[in-house]
């Protein structure tokens, strides 16, 4: 059996993670300690709570005392790294939590790792870390880190703390970075289910600037067996890219979206740009495909749609969400749209 302790792990992608894992493996025992911020929601793991081979922890990453009780408790020997602030437009609104949690709570895991001496600690990245690319190439592992943005600024300097404890202390540790993703469970400040909700409530569809801003898209499975992989097989000291090589342009993503919907280009509205608005991110995964055999599974146009239908059948999952606190966000942001 294998101990991971994973963080982060009721959010969008570290839930996925933890329902594809324990649906597929049953020799791994997981931790999942979360803060349960604004973007945490236990509802994402109910198929999964009573598994044996699971436990559930509220708590921050940052507390040190508690991260060392974890450690001790259920001997950990494994980490994989999902806990972080996440969103662009919140670390603009305000950066210190991005620091806090991005930051400090990723140097405090860091430490408790290398003082219980675990096998592999995976940091979960981004390929936001890169800055912005020009109309043509890809981020390859070996591109600059020129981040943009705080969030993105946040995640780069964790990266370069877990390298460094490689570099300094032997430690085992493994940075992927991914592309944008898409899927069940994404928080609805999110581009894509930001988009699906705006079009079922019949509101506006805020499309920043010209639209014609570049992402990347993976489906989120394909980025958790991937992360899978890494920490089976990646190399320590090493960085994986990971990418479905889908880029879109933001405004094809939403007119598609509104096509599957069946609702005209109407509720389209061109608004202010996001204050230092990366033009284009675009992957280059050979190395993961060559070295650990990953490929993507789920071709954009099936996946899409799927999510699509996710989200109109889970209305239960989002109306809580939007009612709430996102309020408050949205009108901030938005104004009263
Ligand atoms: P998310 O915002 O949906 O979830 C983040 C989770 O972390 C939440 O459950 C939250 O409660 C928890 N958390 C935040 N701060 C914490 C703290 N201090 N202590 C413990 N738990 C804390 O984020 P996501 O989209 O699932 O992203 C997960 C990770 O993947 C992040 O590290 C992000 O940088 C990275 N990433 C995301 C994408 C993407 O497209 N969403 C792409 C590449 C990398
Ligand atoms: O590239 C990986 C990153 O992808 C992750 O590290 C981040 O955690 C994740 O949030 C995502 O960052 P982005 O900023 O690319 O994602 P977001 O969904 O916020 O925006 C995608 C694009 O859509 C971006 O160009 C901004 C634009 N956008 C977004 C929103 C929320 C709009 O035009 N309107 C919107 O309302």
């Amino acid at each position: 059996m294998k101990n991971i302790l994973v963080t982060g792990g009721a959010g969008f992608i570290g839930s996925n993670y933890i329902n594809y894992i324990l649906n597929k493996r049953d020799d791994i025992f997981i931790v999942n300690l979360d803060k349960l911020t604004y973007a945490g929601n236990l509802e994402n793991l109910k198929s999964i709570e009573n598994n044996r081979n699971y436990t559930f922890v509220k708590g921050d990453i940052v507390n040190g005392e508690l991260v060392d009780y974890l450690f001790r408790k259920y001997n950990i020997e494994y980490v994989v790294n999902f806990a972080a602030e996440s969103h662009v437009d919140r670390s603009i609104l305000g950066s210190e939590v991005f620091y806090q949690s991005n930051v400090i709570g990723t140097n405090v895991l860091l430490e408790a790792g290398k003082r219980f001496g675990v096998k592999k600690f995976l940091q979960v990245s981004t390929d936001e870390v890169y800055g912005s690319l020009g109309p043509e190439g890809l981020f390859t592992e070996e591109n600059q880190i020129v981040p943009n943005s705080p969030y993105s600024s946040s995640k780069a300097a964790a990266d370069l703390m877990a390298l460094s404890f490689y570099h300094t202390h032997g430690m085992p540790v493994v940075i992927t970075r991914c592309s944008n993703n898409y899927g069940p469970y994404q928080f609805p400040e999110k581009l894509i289910p930001l988009m699906i909700i705006n079009i079922l409530n019949d509101k506006k569809l805020p499309v920043y600037g010209d639209g014609l801003n570049v992402r990347d898209w993976i489906y989120v499975l394909d980025h958790n067996k991937a992360v899978d992989l890494v920490l089976e097989n990646g190399k320590i000291g090493n960085v994986y890219n990971i990418g479905a090589s889908q880029e879109m342009k933001n405004i094809e993503i939403v007119k598609l979206i509104l096509n599957m919907l069946g609702k005209d280009e109407s509720l389209i509205e061109y608004v202010k740009d996001r204050p230092g608005h990366d033009r284009r991110y675009a992957i280059d995964s050979f190395k993961i495909q060559n070295e650990l055999g990953w490929t993507p599974d789920y071709k954009f146009e099936q996946a899409i749609q799927d999510t699509v239908k996710w989200y109109v059948e889970n209305k239960n999952w989002w109306v809580r969400i939007i009612s709430g606190d996102y309020q408050k966000y949205y009108a901030n942001l938005y104004g009263n749209k």
